[in-house]
Parts: C-alpha cells; sequence; structure tokens
C-alpha cells in the first residue's frame, strides 16, 4: 500500500516504535540495563516488521529491523577515508614511553598538557560515517587510506547505534571510529560449535571478528557475537578541543564507550595505568594487547602532527606477549572425527602465563614450510586467553646444524592408511573411514554432553569399547545390553558401573530428534544448523526424500551445508546405520515442535547459578534445552536469563552488574508449566 492510503498515522506509528526499540537496544545492548522484558520487545520488533511489510515505501535506513542482516554481497566497494586512519607505533617498556613523553613536553614548549590513558582493544578498527543522525556508511580501516565498505555487516552489530541521540546542537554529520572486537566467552562457545560441527576453528577472537567483518552474509554476521568500542569522534561542523571530553561525547550519543579510559597528568601516571592494566586484563570479557597514550587537547595533537603513519600526539604501550621459548621435540600428527590430520608440536614443557605448556598447534603443513619449523628448533610458543597455544615462530640462531625439514608422513599414524591433501585445501584427511580414531571421534561426538548426553560415556570409556571390539559405531551402544556379561568383566567394570552406562545410554533414546541429526556427525550442521533442519523438515522420512535444493532454502543453511547432509545422507552406510537407530527406538521426529513455539526460552540463553530445590541441574538443563533454550556456563551480555537457587555463585553478581534478567526458582517454575 502506498504511504499516502497509509496515512500519516501509519508513518507516526512506525516512527514511535523505531525510537522505543532504539531506546532499548541503547539501554540492553550499550548501557546492560534493559527496562522492558525479552518478550515486549519482541513484540515491538514484530509489530514494526509486520508494518514494515505492509508499507515498504515507510522503510527508513535507521530501521532497527535491518540488524537482523540483509541480501549478501558480491564484492565490498573499496571507499577512501576522509582523514587517514593512522596507526599507532608501539612501546614495549617504560624507557621508551618516557622517551615518547619527552619529545612530546619538546616539541609543546612550556605549554601545560594531559594524556588521556585507554586500552588497547585487540579487535578489528572501523569508521563509521553518519549522515544527519543515522549511519550512513561503514568501512575497514583498510590500508588507512582506502578501506572496504562494510556498512551491511556493521549495521547487524546491536551496540552500534543506526540512528545517534542528537543531543549536541550540529552534532548530525560525523565521524566515529572504534574498535569491533569479539568477547573470549562468545568466541570460545562460537568455536566449540564450529569444531563439533567439523568446521575450521578461528586462531583467536581477533581474527575471528576479523573473519566475520569479511563475509558477504550479513546475516551470518547477524548471528556473531560482536561488541563495538568507539575511541573517536570527528566533525566538521563542531569544533571539538579535548579527546576526554570526546569520549564522553560519544557517550551521549549513544555509542558503546569503554569506562577505563583515564585522564593522566603526568608520565609517571601513565605508566601506573599501564602497570595496573598489564594485570587485570584477564578480568575483561576481551583481549587487550597494551594500553593506548593520547595527547588530550586537540589543538596540541594538531601540533604535534604525524610522522609516515603514526600521530607524534599517540602511542601504543603494548604489553609483553604472553609467549616464551622452548625446544620443539617431535612434531606428531592428531587425527580428528572427520579424518582431518593437524600437526602437533611436542614441546619441552614452558610456563606460560599461569599454566604448563607442554603440546602447540602448528595448524598445518602450510604453516610450518612459511616459518620453516624444524623438529629440535627452539620456538617461541604464544597463549592468549582461552586459545589454544600455538607456535609463532623459530629462533634461527639457535639452530643445531644437522636439523631438517619437517616433511609430513604420508600415512596416518593411528591406522597406517593413506593420507591425503584434497586440492585447493590446508588439511590432509586419512582416506580410511574406519580409522579407529575417526571411529573413537564420532562416537565421542555422538555421546557428547551437547548431542546425545550419554554421562559415563567420555573419551577414555569410547577408547575401552572399541579397543575391546564392543563398538564400532555409534549404533552399537544400544546393543551394548547384550553383552552386559561381557562388560561387566571388563577391567576396571562392574556390575553397577555396566548397568549405569546402560541406564544412561537407554535414556539418552529420550532425546529430540534436532540432537539425534546433531550427533550423527554429519559435517557443518552443529546444535544450531540440526534445529534449523528439523523446524522445517520434521520427521528423518521427510529429510531423507528432500532435495539438495529443498535443504538449501532452509534460512541459514547455505549450499555448502545442504551438499553435506545429501552426501552423508545418500551414503548406503550412512543410511543403515540411520535405520538401526530408528529400530532402536530413538526420536527420528520432532515432536516437541508445537509446545517449544509457545516456549519463553526458545532461543534464549540461560545460565544456571545456586542450588535449586526441585531438580537437579542437569534436568533444569534438560527441560530448558527441551524448550528450545541454550544453556551457557557462564554470563555475558548474551545471556538472556540467569537462574538463581540456593547460595548462587559470582554469575548472579555479574548478572546483577550486566543487567541480566534473573529468575528464583519459583519463576523459573512458573515459567516451565506454562507450556507443559
Ligand atoms: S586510536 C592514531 N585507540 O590500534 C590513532 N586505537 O595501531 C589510532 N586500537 O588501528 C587509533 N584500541 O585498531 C586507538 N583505544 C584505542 C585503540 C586503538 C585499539 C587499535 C586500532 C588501530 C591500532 C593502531
Amino acid at each position: 500500500m502506498p504511504s499516502k492510503s497509509a496515512g500519516p498515522a501509519i508513518a507516526k506509528r512506525m516512527e514511535k516504535l523505531r525510537a522505543q526499540l532504539r531506546e532499548h537496544d541503547h539501554r540492553y545492548y550499550v548501557l546492560a540495563e534493559p527496562t522492558i522484558s525479552d518478550e515486549e520487545y519482541d513484540r515491538l520488533m514484530r509489530e514494526l516488521v509486520d508494518l514494515e511489510t505492509t508499507h515498504p515505501d515507510l522503510v527508513t535506513p535507521d530501521s532497527p529491523s535491518h540488524r537482523v542482516g540483509g541480501l549478501p554481497t558480491k564484492e565490498f566497494p573499496t571507499v577512501a577515508h576522509a582523514v587517514p586512519m593512522l596507526s599507532l607505533s608501539n612501546t614495549y617498556n617504560e624507557g621508551e614511553v618516557r622517551d615518547f613523553d619527552r619529545r612530546v613536553r619538546m616539541l609543546l614548549g612550556k605549554e601545560p598538557f594531559r594524556y588521556v590513558c585507554e586500552l588497547k582493544f585487540d579487535g578489528v578498527a572501523v569508521s563509521l560515517l553518519y549522515r544527519e543522525s543515522v549511519l550512513a556508511r561503514g568501512a575497514t580501516r583498510g590500508d588507512g587510506v582506502r578501506g572496504d565498505e562494510i556498512t551491511q555487516n556493521l549495521k547487524t552489530i546491536r551496540s552500534i547505534p543506526l540512528r545517534t541521540f542528537s543531543k549536541k546542537k550540529g552534532m548530525e554529520d560525523f565521524e566515529v571510529r572504534g574498535e569491533v572486537l569479539m568477547e573470549r566467552e562468545d568466541f570460545r562457545r562460537m568455536n566449540e560449535e564450529r569444531d563439533l560441527a567439523g568446521e575450521k576453528m578461528f586462531i583467536n577472537p581477533r581474527n575471528s571478528a576479523a573473519g566475520t567483518l569479511k563475509l558477504q552474509d550479513p546475516k551470518i554476521v547477524a548471528s556473531r557475537p560482536l561488541k563495538f568500542f568507539a575511541y573517536y569522534i570527528r566533525s566538521e561542523m563542531v569544533e571539538l578541543s579535548s579527546h576526554y571530553e570526546n569520549l564522553k561525547l560519544l557517550r551521549t550519543l549513544g555509542f558503546p564507550v569503554s569506562e577505563h579510559a583515564r585522564l593522566c597528568g603526568s608520565i609517571g601516571d601513565v605508566i601506573e595505568y599501564w602497570k595496573e592494566w598489564e594485570e587485570r586484563r584477564e578480568d575483561l570479557p576481551y583481549d587487550i594487547d597494551g594500553v593506548v597514550v593520547k595527547v588530550d587537547s586537540l589543538r596540541q595533537q594538531d601540533r604535534l602532527g604525524a610522522i609516515a603513519k603514526s600521530p607524534r600526539w599517540a602511542i601504543a604501550f603494548k604489553f609483553a606477549a604472553r609467549q616464551a621459548t622452548t625446544v620443539l621435540r617431535e612434531v606428531t600428527l592428531q587425527v580428528g572425527r572427520v579424518g582431518t590430520v593437524t600437526p602437533v608440536a611436542e614441546l619441552e614443557p614452558v610456563f606460560i602465563g599461569g599454566t604448563t605448556v607442554s603440546r602447540a598447534t602448528l595448524h598445518n603443513e602450510d604453516y610450518i614450510k612459511e616459518l620453516d619449523i624444524r623438529p629440535g628448533d627452539t620456538v617461541v610458543v604464544e597463549k592468549g586467553g582461552d586459545v589454544i597455544p600455538k607456535v609463532s615462530g623459530v629462533n634461527l640462531q639457535r639452530r643445531t646444524s644437522g636439523s631438517a625439514p619437517f616433511s609430513m608422513p604420508n600415512v596416518c599414524p593411528e591406522c597406517g592408511s593413506r593420507i591425503f591433501r584434497p586440492e585447493g585445501e590446508a588439511n590432509y584427511y586419512c582416506e580410511n573411514g574406519d580409522c579407529p580414531a575417526q571411529v573413537k571421534g564420532r562416537i565421542q561426538h555422538f555421546a557428547h554432553r551437547g548431542a546425545m548426553d550419554i554421562e559415563g560415556l567420555g573419551e577414555a570409556v569410547v577408547d575401552q569399547l572399541v579397543n575391546a571390539g564392543f563398538v564400532r559405531t555409534y549404533t552399537d551402544l544400544y546393543e551394548l545390553h547384550k553383552k552386559r556379561e561381557q562388560l561387566v568383566s571388563l577391567e576396571r567394570w562392574g556390575a553397577k558401573s555396566v548397568d549405569n552406562l546402560l541406564a544412561a545410554v537407554e535414556g539418552s533414546k529420550q532425546r529430540p530428534f534436532s540432537r539425534v541429526l546433531f550427533a550423527m556427525g554429519i559435517r557443518h550442521v552443529g546444535a544450531g544448523v540440526a534445529q534449523l533442519i528439523v523446524g522445517r523438515f520434521h520427521t528423518i522420512d521427510e529429510l531423507l526424500t528432500a532435495s539438495q535444493q529443498e535443504i538449501e532454502q532452509i534460512q541459514g543453511v547455505g549450499p555448502r551445508i545442504a551438499e553435506s547432509i545429501r552426501r552423508f545422507l545418500d551414503d548406503q552406510h550412512n543410511r543403515k546405520n540411520i535405520e538401526r537407530l530408528r529400530n532402536a527406538g530413538l526420536r527420528l521426529r520432532e515432536e516437541q515442535k508445537r509446545v517449544a513455539s509457545g516456549s519463553p526460552f526458545l532461543g534464549k540463553t540461560l545460565v544456571l547459578t545456586g542450588t535449586l530445590s526441585s531438580m537437579s541441574r542437569e534436568d533444569a538443563k534438560r527441560k530448558i534445552e527441551d524448550l528450545g533454550g541454550h544453556v551457557a556456563s557462564s554470563v555475558s551480555s548474551n545471556t538472556d536469563f540467569v537462574v538463581v537457587g540456593e547460595e548462587p555463585g559470582s554469575k548472579y553478581d555479574k548478572a546483577k552488574k550486566l543487567g541480566v534478567r534473573t529468575l528464583d526458582e519459583k519463576d523459573f517454575l512458573s515459567l516451565l508449566k506454562k507450556v507443559s
């Protein structure tokens, strides 16, 4: 319907909804102080989306509905930065920072000045242009002069305002710069899911943020937990004079600004700040790699100017990386569930950032070749946050004579079969689908907490059962009860532990279809994708007869995933296994669908803390998951609810601090009741 006949009332209502949603996004994502429930928020959003569907001509570029991601782009256009995005020169010790201070004092003569100290976020720098208070263009730093235009991707980041609150006159057209990053916990969770789905894992939160911003499908970007911190604003209309004041201005415009910036009167205070954050960096939910020191007065910044690509008014004061040198004893190979063969560095144990590291990843053959890493070398090992340690360099001076370059063996260390590297891929694969490492990996994945959740079926037990010939595929688990007597006589087992295991296997038959589908270990099918598929194909038979095109049409499932599903289901061996699972009585149809659609937990993330009097934690978790929710282990701003039992832990404090909604046992039970 055209807007004329839609009438001004509808346009007005839409404007009101946009303003309300904008306000609530800001309260939730920037201030972490939400004032309405998720249900109310969803209701407002639904009303807006409905109106936008019937009145497409009334859709505005600042609509909060655009956060979910628009259409994919083929290539990002290159855009020029009006003012180059400079980089900072790095210093690593007090002496160099004092040199910097001396230079500044010398250049400013006798003028008094102040520094602003900030955290140096380990993320990706971006520029945001606002026109008439609306986000008009977002771009990467690129080479500092030109970057990629990634507006659609940046719009999906909830803490970036699509329209700012213009509280200062003239502050409608301006540029903001800042850092996009991913919190460690979000990164860890995302990587865990990728691992389970057999996808390539990211090396650290920064790579993961950078990789995400480069994606061509904004819908996938929208599903990734990116955050933003603003640290710079430039206006051609309004005269700005102090960087510290600018940070406050950014806050009033609605941008997330770190609360840890500090004005410092002397270089001594700057060094204090650096020391403080070197110690406290682990307390932050995201990685920082140092602090940034800036002269506060913009006039003085201008006077100091820049040399080459770095300003003379600012410097990065970095922390010593969490790395150490040690000797690489040998390179071994590790075989994963889908047959990926990864080289691993076996190291002389070395203490880094609080733990002893004796193994580290070497990524792949090309990485080893590129760095020319050889067994016997003295290597640099790096550890960042929760990330798997990696070998990041070699000390060539300490290379012993007679060392030889590493060459990839051509057989699998687990089964002796040939390993091969497909064209265009970095990884090697073991060609033997019956390779014990793969067999065990598949069963472990099947039994894993997030999949069939079979208690007592961890790595060691799987090893034992496979080695003793009791199971070869996960379908064999459901035949184990026939061999009860033989199992009881196994080493370290007894009647009680065998019965417990058999009961856990039996109990797993109640897991919903989406979990079974995930547990099957189809490449690229993680828990989330499995739920999407089950949402469209309610039974295994529907899925078995679906074409690749039909599968591809599910939102969030691309051709790569669809092809992988089709290939898996077309394999005769897999078909047989599916029939065996069916005969064993597993759920191969979605029965909870109707309940789940009215569920208060559908698509929500919950965290449990303290003891519940009416049920165990495991039961609570299962109930939430059966209602379409996800239970996470720690609280972040992505948490929707924290269920608080008796004697809650620090998660409760964190929830209060972040303004996450809490449910006591009574609230929780009454929500559960609502849908049962
Ligand atoms: S100011 C000339 N402030 O560090 C001003 N940068 O090497 C440069 N960064 O590309 C930007 N935290 O990605 C600034 N608080 C902060 C920062 C920060 C991280 C990054 C940014 C930039 C790089 C400079």
